[in-house]
């Protein structure tokens, strides 16, 4: 069972983070009329949108938060302790939210993090959040395309969150895959609500059954979680 009170409980986090994490929970009670403009936009977006339509989808999402939900941030602030993953990284920070859960524990185990957004606003203001939250210096955030941006990593990957528009979820993967720490775990989010949009992603995974094990667990709108086994 979940989302029970425990699982919703937040006392293991330093107060300054907490405050964050529920100021962008109230700021994320957005009406429904963005939240189906969005929708609306996701149902146009193919897996290999250029730039033109990607703006598109992002500008009409400036003002939605769109983030992951409390189960689950709780969950990638686990996977950033248990894993001990130095470099952290996430496709899609919108306004910080789940940056800010793995920032926390990444303050604990010497980790960086490495937040992508196209929009430079909702950027700008996940690291106003992150430095509310007393995190600044262990996050930064990648301005632009993450298919642009994430080619200049080099360092292993030990934790790689999936939280942008669900059709890149395998795009971002493959590039990121070369550098993929052995054991790395990989967060895939909303994988229940768009599971017409992630299929190509789990025929990849499928036919690599001695690289990657994924498992779909029933969190929110539901999360994949894989694992490079080498
Ligand atoms: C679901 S929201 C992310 C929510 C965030 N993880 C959180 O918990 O607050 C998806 C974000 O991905 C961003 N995004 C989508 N495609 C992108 C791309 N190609 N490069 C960078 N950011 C992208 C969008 O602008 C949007 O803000």
């Amino acid at each position: 069972m979940i989302d029970t009170a425990d699982d919703l409980r937040l006392d293991f986090l330093d107060a300054r983070v907490v405050d964050v994490l529920e100021r962008l929970e109230g700021d994320a009670r957005t009406d429904g009329a963005l939240l189906g403009a969005v929708g609306a936009e996701l149902g146009h977006l193919g897996a290999t949108p250029d730039s033109t339509a990607l703006q598109t989808i992002t500008t009409v999402a400036e003002e939605a938060l769109l983030p992951v939900a409390r189960p689950v941030g709780r969950l990638l602030y686990q996977l950033a302790l248990a894993t001990g993953a130095k470099t952290i990284v996430e496709y899609g920070t919108s306004y910080g939210m789940s940056a800010v859960y793995l920032a926390a524990a990444a303050q604990q185990t010497g980790a960086q993090v490495i937040g992508t957004e196209l929009s430079p606003h909702k950027a700008a203001t996940a690291a106003a959040n992150l430095a509310a939250a007393g995190l600044a210096d262990r996050a930064r955030i990648l301005v632009g395309d993450a298919r642009e941006t994430l080619r200049e990593l080099t360092e292993p990957v030990g934790l790689l969150l999936l939280d942008g528009w669900i059709p890149l979820h395998l795009p971002i993967f493959r590039i990121l895959e070369p550098i993929l720490a052995p054991g790395a775990v990989i967060v895939s989010d909303n994988v229940s609500k768009h599971a017409d949009k992630i299929g190509d992603f789990h025929r990849y995974l499928a036919a690599r059954p001695e690289r990657y094990v994924r498992t779909a667990l029933p969190i929110d709108d539901g999360i994949d979680l894989i694992t490079r086994v080498r």
